[in-house]
C-alpha cells in the first residue's frame, strides 16, 4: 500500500514550482490531487506531466468565491473536504489555532516552510532583483547545506506530513531549508 493511498488532496499554486512538485509526489504516493492556479495553460501542462489521478481547477486563492468553488467541486466529486492544502494560507498562526480546534476530529495541521527553492517563481524574481541575485550567489555562506532547495525535496517532506508516517505529528512547523532557520 502506498503512503497516501485513498487520500484526496487540494494543492494550490500547483501549475509550477513547489506546488507542482508536491502534486507529482502526492500522486506517486497514491493520492488523487486537485491542482489549482489562476492560468489555464500551466495547469493543462501540469495535468499532462502528472499523467493520472489529477484534476485541474482554475482559480485564485485570494478570491473566496474561487475557494468555495474548488471545495464544492472536491466535495461533489469525492464526497469530502481536502486533506492537504499547500498554500500560504496555511501560515504558522493558523496552524496553531487549527491544531487546537480540530483535535476532536483527529485532523492534523502542520506547516511546511521551504528555504530558497529552485523554482520558476524564484528565477523570475532573480532577474529583476539585485539583492536576491547577490543572496543566491552567496548562498553557500548563508545556508548550512550550501545550496538552493530542490522542489522535489520539499515535496518529500509534504508527503511525509500528509501520510500516516506522521500520524502523531501535529501543530509543528517543518523547515526544509538546509538549516538556515536553525542558526
Ligand atoms: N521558491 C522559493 O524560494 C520559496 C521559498 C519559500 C516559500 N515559497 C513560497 O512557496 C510558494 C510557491 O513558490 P514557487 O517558488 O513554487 O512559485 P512559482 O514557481 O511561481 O509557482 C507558483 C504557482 O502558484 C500559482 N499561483 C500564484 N498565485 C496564485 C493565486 N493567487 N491563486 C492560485 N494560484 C496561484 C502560479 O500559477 P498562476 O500564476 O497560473 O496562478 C504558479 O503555478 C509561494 O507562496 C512562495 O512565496 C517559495
Amino acid at each position: 500500500m502506498k503512503k497516501l493511498e485513498g487520500k484526496v488532496a487540494l494543492i494550490t499554486g500547483a501549475g509550477s514550482g513547489i506546488g507542482l512538485a508536491i502534486a507529482e509526489a502526492f500522486v506517486q504516493a497514491g493520492a488523487y490531487v486537485y491542482i489549482m492556479g489562476r492560468h489555464a495553460a500551466p495547469l493543462e501542462q501540469a495535468v499532462k506531466k502528472i499523467g493520472e489521478n489529477v484534476a485541474a481547477v482554475q482559480g485564485d486563492v485570494a478570491e473566496l468565491a474561487d475557494l468555495k468553488g474548488v471545495y464544492t467541486r472536491v466535495k461533489q466529486d469525492k464526497g469530502r473536504h481536502s486533506v492537504y492544502s499547500a498554500s500560504k494560507a496555511a501560515v504558522r498562526s493558523f496552524a496553531r489555532t487549527w491544531t487546537a480546534d480540530q483535535q476532536d476530529r483527529k485532523i492534523r495541521v502542520n506547516v511546511l516552510s521551504p528555504g530558497t527553492t529552485d523554482t520558476p517563481g524564484l528565477n523570475e524574481l532573480i532577474t529583476s532583483n539585485a539583492v536576491l541575485q547577490d543572496r543566491i550567489t552567496n548562498l553557500h555562506k548563508i545556508v548550512p547545506l550550501g545550496r538552493l532547495v530542490q522542489p522535489a525535496e520539499v515535496a518529500k517532506a509534504a508527503v511525509f506530513l500528509a501520510s500516516d508516517d506522521a500520524s502523531f505529528i501535529t501543530g509543528i512547523e517543518l523547515f526544509v531549508d538546509g538549516g538556515i532557520a536553525q542558526i
